[in-house]
């Protein structure tokens, strides 16, 4: 199959989603990474995602709305639900809702519960706007991979895959919508994302962050989310994590580096690195940024071949989780204490 790669005008929106209602899968950019996207009512469309993704099809896919209470057509919503929408949606903020029998179980992995999501993107919304249809999207990569945020590498991951995708630059955020689930008035949540727990503490009465966030070790045979269990974001280079300061850190690998060693760390933490291939970034704090690049680095770092990649273990703090979540499974939980 050839796969196009087109800029999003009107015409190329419309042959999208022309494509999406045929039962064909798009790849088109939303605020946080690409999704890969099919009709959330048809499993033959389904089966495909996983299919082009070499995906497990136990790991459920996330619903893309147009509108929050699109959510309504396929799911059991409740006032919480709303005011999470009020707030956060449109936005990367996906909610686990019980699901309707119009949502196949090839798109939920067989679960009763459906994740719901809204997403900013302009491209995104007019997209499923104009299929008139819930577009089911996990992220755009090959499984394993990290996440696409930009279409070159959607390209490299789906070429022959899938029969078109909608260029729409760099992703704003970098990394994958807050996947939560509600219980009451609380949120638990699976996945960190831009909306953090803070965030979120603002609308429910309580938050909780599931334990397999921070440790991926801890997921049993019944995860809260299937996602949780699989081999994730993972660079072919080797990543470790190191627990200590920048100047011990650099201490490590000035001790351990080869011509092909790559280093993750901020623009002001770079001179201590000399010699190695640098991954930057953004400015030291800046965990918005870190977002941003985090995946892109990853991709880049196999681009340049290196054979082992250090980074600095995240601070586990709300603004980092996300990063944090990410680059402990990109890494397998390899972390040195220095
Ligand atoms: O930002 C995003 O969420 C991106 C863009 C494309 O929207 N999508 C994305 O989808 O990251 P995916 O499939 O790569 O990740 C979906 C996550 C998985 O960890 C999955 O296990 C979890 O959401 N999930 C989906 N449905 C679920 C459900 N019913 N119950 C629990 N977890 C669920
Ligand atoms: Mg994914």
């Amino acid at each position: 199959m050839k796969t196009e790669v087109l800029k999003p005008t009107k015409d190329a929106i419309e042959k999208a989603a022309s494509l999406i209602r045929r039962g064909e899968l798009v790849a088109f950019p939303t605020e946080t990474v690409y999704g890969l996207g099919a009709d959330a009512t048809d499993p033959a469309a389904a089966a495909a995602i996983y299919a082009a993704k070499g995906r497990a099809s136990d790991n459920p896919l996330i619903v893309h709305i147009a509108f929050p209470e699109d959510a309504e057509n396929f799911a059991y919503t409740s006032p919480l639900y709303y005011e999470l929408a009020e707030r956060f949606m449109p936005g990367p903020l996906t909610v686990i809702l019980p699901k309707k029998n119009i949502i196949p179980h090839e798109v939920t992995g067989c679960l009763d519960t459906v994740a719901v999501r809204c997403p900013s993107n302009e491209i995104a919304h007019s997209l499923i706007e104009t299929s008139g249809l819930p577009i089911a999207a996990p992220s755009a990569n090959r499984s394993g991979a990290p996440s696409p945020t930009n279409a070159e590498d959607v390209y490299s991951d789906m070429d022959g895959r899938i029969p078109l995708i909608l260029d729409g630059g760099a992703s704003a955020i970098g990394v994958e919508s807050t996947v939560i689930k509600l219980d009451g008035r609380s949120a638990t949540i699976l996945r960190p994302g831009a909306v953090t727990a803070h965030m979120l503490s603002q609308i429910c009465d309580s938050v909780t962050v599931a334990k397999a966030v921070i440790d991926p070790s801890s997921v049993g045979d019944a995860p809260l989310s299937p996602g949780m269990k699989y081999k994730h974001y993972a660079p072919k280079a080797e990543l470790y994590l190191l627990d200590g300061s920048a100047s011990m850190a650099a201490e490590y690998v000035m001790r351990h580096k080869d011509d092909r060693t790559a280093v993750i760390c901020s623009d002001s933490d770079s001179a201590l690195f000399g010699g190695t291939i640098l991954l930057l970034t953004g400015a030291s704090g800046d965990y918005q940024e870190y977002e941003h690049r985090l995946f892109s680095l990853l991709r880049r770092a196999d681009e340049l071949n290196a054979s082992t990649i250090y980074a600095l273990l995240p601070p586990l703090d709300d603004n980092y989780l996300a990063i944090y979540n990410r680059i402990i499974r990109a890494a397998g939980s390899k972390i040195v204490k220095l």
